[in-house]
């Protein structure tokens, strides 16, 4: 039985797509804790209606980056969890607490990586242009938004669209791919090779939600 931890900063949509995906599915896993970075975060109702152990580690109590990642590490680590799942974790870590989690923390971020690290996603997106958008499931390193991909979901941008009707649509993949990626971790199926995941046995590491005729540009 693996056991999971998830970080989370607020609502959570992706950490409860994980969480119904391993009990639904009966993953050979289980989520350990929830642990959030505020106290306001949302999704740590719904971990404690599911009976899942939440805490929060004020990043605000905290002089420095190196003080709270300490305490968060050993918060994590209390529940000797197998993989650390990122799930709308809006904290920039520091190289020490990456190093400690390689290959074994991941993260999902709103865009095709490596197209677009940071914040505003969406609109760097129709900033520039691009016809296609998505999100990326990725192990995660010490350089921000970045790592070995596991999984992407592209999605059409759409004449008329705005930040928000791209975050939606983007969203909604991220709910498919994330719980995907955290199963073949726990099925022990995924091997890294530099920036390449290995699946074995293989199947599509990519998802296309694509828009029936008519719509788009
Ligand atoms: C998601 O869109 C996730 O990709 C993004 O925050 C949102 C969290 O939503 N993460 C990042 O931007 C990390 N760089 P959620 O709290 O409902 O899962």
């Amino acid at each position: 039985m693996k056991k999971l931890v998830i970080l989370i900063s607020g609502r959570g949509s992706n950490m409860e797509a994980i969480v119904r995906a391993c009990s639904n599915e009966a993953w050979p896993a289980q989520v350990a804790a929830v642990i959030a970075n505020r106290p306001d975060a949302a999704g740590l109702a719904f971990a404690a209606s599911h009976g899942i152990a939440t805490a929060v580690v004020d990043h605000r109590q905290f002089p420095d980056r190196e003080r709270f990642d300490a305490a968060l590490a050993e918060l994590i680590d209390s529940f000797s969890p197998d993989l650390v799942i990122l799930a709308g974790f809006m904290r920039v870590l520091t190289p020490g607490f990456v190093d400690h989690y390689a290959g074994r923390m991941l993260n999902v971020h709103p865009s095709l990586l490596p197209s677009f690290p940071g914040l505003k996603t969406h609109q760097q997106a129709l900033d520039a242009g691009v016809r296609l958008h998505g999100a990326s499931v990725h192990f995660v390193t010490s350089q921000l938004d970045h790592g070995p991909i596991v999984a992407q979901a592209a999605v059409p941008v759409q004449a008329g669209d705005t930040p928000a009707m791209l975050a939606e649509r983007v969203l909604a993949t991220e709910h498919i791919i994330y719980p995907r990626a955290v199963r073949w971790f726990v099925e022990g199926r995924l091997a890294l090779d530099g920036l390449r995941v290995t699946l074995t046995p293989p199947e599509p590491q990519w998802l296309f939600a694509g828009h029936t005729a008519g719509e788009g540009a």
